[in-house]
């Protein structure tokens, strides 16, 4: 079902512009896929449209796309600033910004982080200001599997019974980077203690309010999730747990089927995310990362 999305007004000039993207939702009220758009020829008008897009649905996919790290770079920097990388080795030589998911090993060596985020998660939820959103262009892709699972946690919470909402609308989440690090099963990395000391505790609410229209999220992690701030444990990671498996399922889950071109942006402000595996000794995947700069959950 294509449908066609209102003409944006300018800010610039408070007029109409003459724009009409043509989208599609990726799953019933959420997400769009963004068709017919190329986007480094693209006008500013439409790339207007396409981030006020990305704002109101939580996630674009635009297909058949061809980035070079410099356009990459552009388009991320419509929607904010771009976030650098907690781990600086797979970034792409001279983009700093540009951080590459791969299972490739050039002469002997790994280009990328292999399995990073094999499992519920939101990005960068172990800082203060957790990155707004994630975007990620796919260069070469295994013939199956490496599906990406995005969950609409503004649908799950709106799915919670009004009683449940107005308990967890209180709760405070404890979220830890050496947790993080210790815990995780895929993508391991030594880590050192500047890094721990970089990356102190941090303590983020469960509900999560979207700047753009107040929407709340149910903004449950795992991973970076140490329990629940007044909860005894394991009630408080017992709690997180339910919340996850209530937020991810099949009814909230968009599940991404990758094609070489796509590219991809989802909202970690009203998303979780989950990458799968793949067969990685019959086939290569190798992905270009950007971040944008986030705020304060609230
Ligand atoms: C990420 C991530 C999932 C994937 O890059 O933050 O979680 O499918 N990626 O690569
Ligand atoms: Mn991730």
């Amino acid at each position: 079902m294509l449908n066609l999305v209102e003409p944006q007004h300018n800010a610039a000039h408070n007029v109409p512009a003459p724009v009409t993207l043509c989208r599609r939702d990726l799953k019933p009220g959420f997400g769009s896929e963004i068709l017919n758009l190329d986007l480094p020829t693209a006008d500013a008008a439409t790339l207007a449209a396409v981030v006020d897009t990305f704002h109101r649905t939580g996630a674009i996919l635009l297909r058949g796309q061809q980035m070079t790290p410099q356009d990459l770079l552009q388009f991320v920097r419509l929607f904010g600033q771009p976030e650098g990388h907690t781990l600086q080795e797979y970034t792409l030589p001279g983009f700093p910004e540009v951080y590459v998911l791969s299972n490739r090993v050039v002469n002997g060596k790994p280009i990328g982080a292999h399995n990073d985020g094999v499992v519920w998660h939101t990005d960068y939820s172990y800082r203060e200001e957790p990155v707004m959103c994630t975007m990620l262009y796919a260069v070469e892709v295994p013939a199956e599997g490496a599906d990406t699972l995005l969950a609409d946690i503004c649908a799950a919470y709106d799915a919670l019974p009004e009683g449940q909402r107005r308990q967890l609308d209180r709760l405070i989440v404890h979220h830890s980077f050496r947790h993080f690090m210790e815990s995780r099963v895929y993508g391991k990395a030594e880590t050192s203690p500047e890094l721990f000391a970089q990356n102190p505790d941090v303590f983020h609410p469960l509900i999560r309010r979207h700047p753009a229209d107040g929407r709340k999220a149910l903004w449950v992690s795992t991973g970076t999730v140490k329990g629940i701030v007044g909860m005894p444990e394991p009630q408080g990671s017992a709690l997180v747990e339910e919340l996850v498996e209530f937020a991810t399922q099949e009814r909230f889950v968009h599940r991404h089927k990758w094609q070489v071109g796509d590219v991809l942006m989802w909202d970690n402000r009203c998303t979780l995310h989950s990458g799968t595996l793949f067969d990685d000794t019959q086939y290569i995947r190798e992905m270009h990362r950007l971040w944008v700069k986030g705020d304060k959950p609230y």
